[in-house]
């Protein structure tokens, strides 16, 4: 989390920056603040608040300059303020920097420091690692390039860092470990961020920069190195992504557009894959692993928040057409509980950025233990897609909105390409069932579509239960993954309080909740499990609960008992999920817009958490 820009070149550099801010907003927008180099020194601007707040504290002040670097937060060490926003400036005066990251170790250099007569202005730990690099600069009266390699070394934690020294209007040092940098390479001039949303407007070129690398940037040049000082040859790759993706496109809000654009990314995701003529699923990247895959004693599936809900789905669906025991791990649980990792054991990391830093290490520990790990992951070229022997991109395209939408729905198409293509390898499932599923798996776009047409009939239902205190998200079988997600993207975008449940074991608690003003969704799609979810809506029902349900056309007992319902068409149950999930999308949107809410950058989240 927090984004980062930078830019040295032959332009004003601060209008780039800004503009790269605000693509990169979604990944924290505490704070925001650039640095600029100018004839007289450095210059700082920062500001609480969203980067809009930024724009409107820069105007009149003296913003020229050809290098700058900004930065957009998510805090962790320091509450939200102009004071803990970077970028910092070290004690001397001389360096400015910003950070995405955690220092671990920031305490005991910090005491050092402070020992050595050094005072803090702010709470973080940046602050504490720029003035240790200032000191080493010092002391050994080297470069910035060498006192950043000398800091580094003693570093533990995660960091993307940017620098800037005052008598220097054309060098950015950047250095990385565990939060991603992209560097954009133009004519006389060159693009640092986050990602690469700030740089597309300017150049396709583009180097990403790994772990343990420290790069020094000019106009005309690009140095990379590693930690022992040696130059590495920068891989320069072309980007795979237009301008428009990146904008609104005529929609209020990103959150919209993205779910609208759902039709198309499943689509996208399924194409040239998903082949039911031919009677086959191409997964080119898996295929190479296909027969460890099919003998692998179980599989361990390793996300978190939305990702960890397709993890759910695809436990379900795997351990049905494949017969292989599934276990599901948030991330930040797995990597610290010694789990027990065998030799051939399959692991699937499932994440929109590819960046997430529980994630990241947890399957890192598994590698070394000598699992296969699998990479079901949204951003081309991201550290887990990296870390990945193999794995399937979700193609969803750039997603910004801070809640995922359709990056869910292409890890859902993927999970399920891949159970069937495995079931089928295995001969867990018939070629009729395969060539049957394959053929519905390739109707969802289409049927999404046709969700999406009921909008307007999702929103009036929002409008009705917007003031809810509490909502309740029921489900079984594939529908419950489907209820803890409806349940978490209402808390996110409208910040009611929201539980999914199995439909059955809410008699072991929530229940005690049910009165007269407590909204229930019931995902209640016919399925095998259909009839049991019937009689759990009964019992809502008998205790005054407001009944909305998700259900499958022709269904005539469910509309009896539900105060509102969204009638979907009729899929196979294992696929059911994928559209199920977008009236849930809408629902929270629509409740998140009526309580007057920002529902791209929802308090307190970012959308990217490179921190654990
Ligand atoms: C954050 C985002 C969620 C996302 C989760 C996992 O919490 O706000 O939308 O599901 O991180 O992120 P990943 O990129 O690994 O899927």
């Amino acid at each position: 989390m927090c984004g980062i820009v930078g830019y040295t070149g032959f332009r004003q550099a601060y209008p780039v920056v800004l503009k790269g801010l605000k693509r990169l907003e979604y990944r924290g927008y505490d704070s925001s603040g650039v640095a600029m180099v100018q004839p007289d020194g450095l210059a700082l601007l920062k500001k609480k608040g969203k980067v809009a707040e930024l724009e409107e504290f820069a105007i009149g002040k003296n913003l020229a300059s050809q290098i700058c670097i900004g930065h957009t937060r998510w805090a962790t060490h320091g509450e939200p303020s102009d004071r803990n926003a970077h970028p910092h400036l070290s004690q001397s005066g001389e360096i400015a920097m910003i950070h995405n990251g955690i220092i671990e170790n920031y305490a005991p250099i910090k005491a050092e420091l402070i020992k050595k007569g050094y005072t803090f202005n702010s709470d973080t730990d940046t602050e504490v690692l720029l003035n240790f690099i200032d000191d080493i600069k010092k002391e050994n009266a080297c470069t910035l390039e060498e006192a950043v390699r000398i800091a580094l070394k003693r570093i533990v934690g995660a960091y993307c860092i940017l620098l800037v020294h005052k008598d220097d209007p054309e060098t950015i040092i950047a250095a990385r470990k565990g939060s991603p940098l992209v560097i954009g390479i133009g004519k006389g001039e060159h693009f640092l961020a986050s990602d690469a949303s700030p740089i597309i407007e300017y150049t396709k070129e583009v180097v990403y920069v790994n772990d343990y690398e420290i790069a020094i940037i000019k106009p005309d040049e690009l140095i990379l190195k590693n930690l022992g000082n040696e130059k590495q040859t920068p891989f320069v790759q072309k980007l795979d992504m237009e301008l428009a993706a990146i904008e609104k496109g005529g929609y209020p809000h990103f959150m919209l557009k993205e779910i609208f654009e759902q039709p198309q990314t499943i689509f996208d995701c399924l194409r040239g894959r998903l082949l039911p003529q031919e009677n086959n699923i191409i997964l080119s990247g898996i295929d190479k692993y296909a027969a460890e895959i099919t003998a692998a004693n179980r599989i361990i599936i390793i996300a978190c928040g939305t990702s960890w809900h397709a993890g759910l789905v695809a436990e379900y669906i795997i351990e049905e057409l494949c017969r292989i025991p599934v276990e599901v791990e948030y991330a930040s649980e797995f990597r610290y509980r010694n789990p027990i990792v065998q030799k051939g054991d399959v692991i699937i990391a499932i994440s929109q950025s590819g960046e997430t830093a529980d994630t990241l290490v947890a399957i890192e520990n598994a590698k070394e233990k000598g699992a296969i790990i699998l990479g079901v992951v949204n951003v081309v070229g991201s550290s887990i897609a990296r870390l990945s022997h193999a794995g399937a991109y979700t193609h969803a395209g750039h997603e910004i909105g801070v809640a995922s939408t359709k990056a869910f729905t292409g890890q859902l198409a993927v999970l399920m390409m891949m159970a069937f293509k495995l079931g089928y390898a295995k001969g867990t499932i018939s070629q009729e069932r395969f060539t049957q599923l394959s053929q519905e798996l390739s109707t969802v776009p289409e049927k999404v579509a046709k969700v999406l047409e009921q909008d307007d009939a999702v929103k009036a239902i929002a409008l009705k239960y917007a003031d809810a205190r509490d909502f309740l998200y029921l489900g079984r079988g594939y529908n419950f993954p489907i209820a803890l997600e409806g349940a978490l993207k209402l808390k996110e975008i409208s910040y009611i309080h929201a539980e999914g449940y199995p439909a059955a074991e809410m008699k072991h608690g929530p229940i005690a909740l049910v009165d007269e003003h407590l909204p229930v969704v019931f995902v209640a799609t016919k399925d095998s499990f259909h009839e049991k979810v019937v009689s759990n809506m009964q019992e809502i029902k008998a205790r005054k609960g407001k009944i909305i349900s998700i259900i499958t056309e022709g269904d005539e007992v469910s509309p009896t008992l539900s105060d509102d319902v969204i009638v979907l068409p009729a899929i196979d149950e294992i696929i059911a999920p994928l559209i199920n999930v977008i009236p849930l999308q809408l629902l929270s949107y629509h409740i998140g817009i009526a309580k007057g809410l920002d529902v791209d950058k929802p308090r307190n989240l970012a959308k990217s958490v490179t921190v654990e």
